[in-house]
């Protein structure tokens, strides 16, 4: 099998998705699963778009091993040095500098020319060179460059030291077939081609970015950008879970695959759906709820016979319907640090212990504990290590069909603890009112959400809300999450969870100080 590299772009491309911007804690999180996922290369951010970009970078390099981690540079020199210092202590890194080379963007976007795009790129690319031994380059909107020109970019970027030249379809608009051709004519028209890995990074503006990856691969390319869900700019970019359950399912035609460990799918998926908000259509291939469904009578009589007659692809394979019952009440410390360890969880010990008494609390309320339960307890360990300003304390609702409901709360507000009673439309109303009465915030609530993490009736609920806050002027918006087996405390604390976000970016910009 020809092996793939798979460079997943999550955390810079796909946090470019609308609405779809993560904290520096969040990041970490996110990349600590893709290394368990097995990717070959994190690009961790664009060192010098944000200061949150360049401390992730420098976080995920010193926390995360495994993959390559990378930033992005434009072809400035300034970039360059900028992603050089956030790399510069990480033992596996990679620069990916990036140029335009199609007439439509060098002639209203940047008003050069072609030799003088050249000229940059070459530079460029030797200053990386000089600083870091693995250099990737990236023509952008290589689709719509003349393919004579964008051979002669490549083979001078490769000689200038680049080891992997990828071809952007920036704005989704190659076909499978005429991508195909692009990569065989790089191939075939580049003396050093051979020197290089041949990358491609498809945008999904027509729905074909997966296929376009796929057409590139049998063309020859070594390497496939993809993000977690598809998530990306605009439509989003080559979808990770497609790609390599792609190549996977049909190795026997592509002859290749990758080094991803399949079933880690389901959770990274959910992962990111968690951390940016945006959810995944049921029809979804792979990761879709819907995607291992199957409802027609004739199908279900072919699977009962044979899973083969309908069944491409093994749920288990991603990570679906592996549900264990894990443990319950009486299951003692270190059967719950192992079994984290068997997820891949390896929790410094303070944080373990936290997770231990919360499991703890847990096991009280809900008799079955399963893996996916142990997921939240682990990603509540792990985004704790955000400030937290504002904590729940306590929680008392009063609601019925013939009564106000209202809601008693608690909170820990810095060192101080308050207490407010109110009154609301309903439960989450009251308790919603009652933490911007004690925090003294204005904050509109744009999406609310919930989702059960495992079946039964005592299953624990996530809620996700979406927070503008009324002082934002530039209508920049939070998401926050907060789990739990009452669904107005798991409400509460993603209420909490956002404010606390926001008291971070505030103090972050140097503003302002929550008032207690
Ligand atoms: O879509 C694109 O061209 C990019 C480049 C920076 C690789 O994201
Ligand atoms: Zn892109």
């Amino acid at each position: 099998m020809r092996p793939i590299r798979i460079f997943d772009t999550t955390l810079r491309d796909g946090e470019q998705s609308p609405g779809a911007s993560m904290n520096v804690e969040e990041k970490v999180q996110v990349a600590r699963q893709l290394a368990r996922l097995g990717v070959d290369v994190i690009e961790a951010g664009f060192a010098i778009s944000s200061e949150g970009d360049f401390e992730s970078i420098k976080r995920i390099g010193g926390e995360v091993e495994g993959p390559v981690i990378a930033s992005l540079a434009r072809a400035k020199e300034a970039d360059i040095k900028r992603a050089w210092e956030a790399l510069r202590d990480i033992p596996k890194r990679r620069i990916h500098t990036f140029h335009s080379t199609s007439d439509i963007h060098l002639k209203h976007q940047f008003r050069i020319s072609r030799e003088e795009a050249l000229k940059r790129s070459v530079e460029m690319v030797k200053l990386a060179r000089s600083l870091v031994d693995d250099v990737e380059f990236s023509p952008m909107d290589a689709t719509r460059t003349e393919l004579p020109y964008l051979a002669e970019v490549v083979g001078a970027v490769i000689a200038a030291g680049a080891s992997t030249v990828n071809i952007p379809d920036t704005v989704g608009y190659t076909v499978p077939a005429e991508f195909f051709e692009i990569i065989k004519y790089l191939l075939g028209n580049v003396p050093n081609i051979a020197d290089a890995v041949i990358s491609v990074h498809c945008h999904n503006d027509l729905g074909l970015a997966v296929a376009n990856s796929l057409a590139a691969v049998s063309a020859g390319a070594g390497q496939v950008e993809c993000t977690i869900n598809g998530i990306g700019e605009r439509a989003g970019n080559c979808s990770m879970e497609e790609i390599v359950m792609a190549l996977r399912t049909r190795k026997d035609f592509f002859q290749a695959d990758t080094n991803v460990h399949s079933e880690e799918i389901m959770r990274s998926s959910r992962l990111i759906t968690k951390i940016t908000g945006i959810s995944v259509q049921p029809n979804k291939a792979i990761v879709g709820a819907n995607a291992f469904a199957h409802e027609s009578g004739i199908h279900q009589d072919g699977l009962l016979k044979e899973k083969a007659t309908y069944e491409i692809m093994r749920p288990e394979s991603v990570g679906l319907g592996s549900t264990r019952l894990v443990m319950g009440k009486h299951s003692g410390r270190h059967a719950f640090k192992t079994r984290l360890q068997e997820l891949g969880y390896n929790l410094p010990e303070d944080e373990m212990e936290g997770a231990f008494q919360r499991f703890k609390r847990l096991a009280d309320q809900k008799k079955d504990i399963y893996d996916e339960d142990l997921e939240v307890l682990v990603s509540e360990t792990e985004l704790s290590r955000t400030p937290e300003v504002y904590s729940v304390m306590g929680l008392h609702i009063s609601s019925g069909t013939s009564e106000v409901p209202t809601a008693r709360l608690k909170l820990k507000m810095g060192e101080t603890e308050a207490e407010y009673t109110c009154g609301g439309d309903g439960p989450v109303d009251a308790t919603y009112k009652a933490i911007a009465a004690l925090t003294k915030t204005k904050s509109t609530l744009q999406k609310f959400e919930v989702k059960s993490i495992t079946g039964g009736m005592d299953a624990i609920g996530e809620v996700f809300v979406t927070l503008q806050d009324e002082g934002e002027e530039d209508g920049k918006t939070v998401r926050g999450q907060g789990a739990d087996t009452d669904i107005i405390v798991a409400a509460a604390k993603a209420y909490v969870n956002a404010l606390n976000k926001l008291a971070a970016k505030k103090t972050r910009s140097g503003g302002i100080k929550p008032e207690l």
